[in-house]
């Protein structure tokens, strides 16, 4: 995960993760120092040490990385209990950035056609950290269809299971 020269990079069990996650927490500060944090579904990495999140409806947080560029965004995978805390420094990218295509390709993907996006919050990564539920080390021997059952009862979900073929 860690690259001491050029700062941390995306690994597997972070991309996996990411995809497994329904939604992102992107908090930021205002000028005063205030904080905020919000929901984002369309995010995705860009390269091996970016994180993208699309600006579909998101005012205050691109007015707050337009003045502190800091941030902190998390997501879990909430069945099998497990994410990442990535900090890093955000810039905004605007439609009209000649890049903007290419570093919103994914999210452009994901959004499609009706949830236009206004910009891209374009994170580089400057610190990533694990996050596990307590349960990892309480219980570390727990299996994960097990762990994941008792995320199914606490969400009151009944997974689907794919038919065999
Ligand atoms: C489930 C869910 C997913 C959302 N996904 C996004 C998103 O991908 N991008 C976005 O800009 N807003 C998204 N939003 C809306 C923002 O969280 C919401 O507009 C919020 O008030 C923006 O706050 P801010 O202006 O402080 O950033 C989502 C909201 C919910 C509830």
């Amino acid at each position: 995960m860690k690259n001491k020269s050029e700062g941390p990079k995306i690994n597997q069990a972070i991309r996996t993760d990411i995809e497994n996650s329904v939604l992102c927490w992107l908090a930021t500060v205002d000028a005063e120092g205030t904080p905020n944090v919000t929901p984002k579904e369309i995010f995705s990495c860009y390269g091996d040490d970016h994180l993208v999140v699309a600006d579909i409806a998101s005012t205050n947080t691109v007015r707050n990385i337009k003045t502190h560029s800091a941030v902190c965004a998390s997501f879990i995978d909430v069945f099998r209990q497990r994410g990442f805390k990535i900090v890093g420094t955000a810039t905004i990218v605007p439609p009209e950035h000649p890049d903007f295509q290419i570093i919103g390709i994914e999210l452009l993907r994901k959004a499609g056609t009706a949830f236009p996006i206004r910009h891209i919050v374009s994170i580089k990564i400057v610190r990533i950290s694990r996050i596990w539920a307590p349960s990892y080390t309480l219980f570390p021997d727990r299996a994960e269809a097990d762990r994941m059952q008792s995320a199914y009862d606490a969400y009151g979900v009944n997974p689907r299971i794919a038919p065999d073929v």
